[in-house]
């Protein structure tokens, strides 16, 4: 049997779970992430503080700071050096190598590419309320996708870390496997393009087995980008938060070229 943090399971499942972050870790990209939330929006988040980030929903925010505070184009945080040591460590870069051949990188957040929405060295970030929550509901694409720009599976991964919500209940929705389905047939996806990612038709997702993996704190989940994802909704009684980092593939990464128009234009 595979071990779920090893790149063999990666190669197999199209994930991998990785022990990467200390408390001290996820302490501090709670408190970057506290004052990315204050800076966008009234005094009513001053409330909020590193030990209840998870009761974001019930603060009052009005529908307009709350659309501020998850504005795409604006949703990342800086990575402080702390974070970038560990994803420089051994631990990651073992991991790439045994992917890539190599472990040379860049940590990279994108938005929109065709706005240029493109920051070095930053975390995505998205906080989802639980889905019976009657007045914030989320606004994130809740289909399968899949996050490619282009059609090289080795040009980045995913590390998604979880800050509030670590069990199914929380989790991201994913299709194990689903990695090694050949992404080029223009069938599988979605004609009408709402989002930058490529949404999978229904009709092909509903035949395939999902799964919402269980997290031990610490823990991080890194995904090739051909895998199907969603955001999954949320089953548990208080907000869930995560973030994104991305790492390129630095031997290929080239901001026309990786940024392929045709995928997602
Ligand atoms: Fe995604």
């Amino acid at each position: 049997m595979l071990k779920r943090n090893s790149s063999d399971f990666f190669k197999k499942n199209g994930y991998s779970i990785l022990k990467l972050l200390s408390s001290n870790n996820i302490s501090c990209l709670k408190s970057d992430l506290l004052k990315k939330i204050n800076y966008k929006s009234s005094n009513n988040a001053k409330l909020l503080n590193i030990n209840n980030l998870q009761n974001f929903h019930r603060l009052n925010f009005t529908n307009k700071e709350f659309r501020n505070i998850l504005d795409n184009s604006k949703r990342y945080i800086n990575l402080n050096k702390d974070i970038i040591k560990k994803v420089n460590s051994k631990i990651i870069d073992n991991f790439l190598k045994d992917i890539w051949g190599h472990s040379d990188k860049k940590i990279v957040w994108v938005g929109n590419p065709k706005l240029n929405e493109i920051k070095f060295n930053c975390a995505g970030y998205r906080i989802f309320p639980p889905s019976n929550n009657k007045d914030k509901k989320s606004i994130f694409l809740d289909e399968y996708h899949i996050d490619s720009y282009n059609n090289d599976p080795k040009s980045f991964v995913t590390i998604w870390i979880p800050i509030c919500g670590l069990s199914e209940k929380f989790t991201m929705d994913i299709i194990p496997k689903s990695h090694l389905i050949d992404h080029k047939s223009k069938n599988l996806f979605v004609k009408n393009r709402k989002y930058i990612s490529r949404t999978i038709k229904n009709n092909f997702t509903t035949k395939l087995k999902s799964f919402r993996p269980r997290l031990k704190f610490g823990e991080v989940f890194i995904h090739n980008p051909f895998l199907f994802h969603r955001g999954g909704k949320n089953l548990g009684n208080f907000s869930r938060i995560s973030l994104e980092i991305r790492i390129f593939n630095k031997e290929y990464f080239n901001i026309k070229k990786t940024f392929n128009k045709e995928f997602y234009y």
